[in-house]
């Protein structure tokens, strides 16, 4: 989805491995308690040596993105002309989203043009947010209904109803799938693949129901102690897709019992995707 139309063959092949790799091991270290992030005076001697090793596979998603770039760029630069008309009609039926960003770099109106720093910044926020948090979601899903065989069954007979058996799950299927839905939605309460959000940082001091937060501070919402508060969840520990069930609550972080993406300003920017990845219909 990222770079497709880039690379072929054995030259995606281990670019994509060395990827792989890559974006497992930073997401280890991004899960990682640092001290430094605690005591901010010790930061300078990165005692556990998680910015050092931070700092190495940032150099070498640099290396993979120049690659892709480098290689996209270069065949624009082969066929004589580098215009955003080329690049659209070449990959007319195949478009990635590293062609939807370099339409942006070369913006025909020019309104919104965007660096090469910024298309690797970009890539770099997609593949970090977007991959270990759907498959997550997806093993614990697949988890969870193994372990409540009768949320399966049903689960299945709604698939058999509305794809049926011999048809293939489609993305436009998965409006017409509530149950599933509700698996996805029970699965993301009991499991955020961001139990405390990523840190936020206020730029002044507020007062927040009586509580004043400093400037600068970082906060960390629980949202897995909110997901599995018996004030609020009748048997939080229960997985049990019917609460979902003819329930507003939804992913738009509205409901602050329930935020398995955030909220604000800075809510999950892949929602819509994420809702389409993680539905376990399409992996049948
Ligand atoms: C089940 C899947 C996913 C979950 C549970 C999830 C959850 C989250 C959470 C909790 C945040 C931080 C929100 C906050 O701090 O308030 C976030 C941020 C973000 N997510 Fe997701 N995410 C998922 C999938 C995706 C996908 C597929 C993409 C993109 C393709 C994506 C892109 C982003 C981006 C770009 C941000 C940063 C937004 C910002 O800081 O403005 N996420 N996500």
């Amino acid at each position: 989805m990222l770079w497709a139309g880039t690379m072929k063959g054995d030259e995606r092949d281990t670019l994509g491995a060395e990827f792989k790799n890559a974006v497992g091991e930073l997401m280890e270290l991004l899960g990682m308690p640092n001290i430094s992030d605690f005591f901010p005076g010790l930061a300078w001697f990165d005692l556990q040596g998680i910015q050092k090793r931070v700092k190495v596979l940032a150099g070498q998603f640099d290396r993979i993105f120049e690659a892709v770039l480098s290689q996209r760029l270069g065949n624009e630069k082969e066929g004589g002309q580098t215009t955003v008309e080329e690049i659209k009609q070449s990959l007319e039926k195949e478009k990635d989203f590293l062609e939807f960003l370099l339409e942006l770099k070369d913006g025909e109106d020019g309104k919104t043009p965007l660096t090469l720093i910024e298309i690797k910044a970009l890539l770099m926020d997609m593949v970090l947010n977007g991959t270990e948090t759907s498959s997550n979601t997806i093993e614990f899903i697949m988890a969870e209904m193994l372990n409540k065989p009768h949320t399966l069954q049903k689960a299945q007979q709604e698939l058999d109803k509305v794809v049926g058996k011999d048809n293939v799950a489609e993305e436009s299927h998965i409006m017409k799938l509530p149950y599933l839905h509700a698996v996805m939605k029970e699965s993301l309460r009991l499991h955020p693949p961001a139990p405390v959000l990523v840190p936020h940082c206020p730029s002044e001091d507020t007062l927040i129901s009586g509580f004043r937060i400093q400037k600068d501070s970082m906060v960390y919402i629980n949202v897995w102690a909110i997901h599995r508060d018996p004030t609020i969840w009748e048997n939080p520990d229960e997985f049990d897709p019917e609460r979902f069930m003819n329930s507003n609550v939804d992913y738009s972080g509205n409901h602050f019992n329930y935020l398995p993406f955030g909220s604000g300003r800075r809510i999950c920017a892949g929602i819509a995707m994420a809702e389409r990845l993680s539905d376990p219909a399409l992996y049948e």
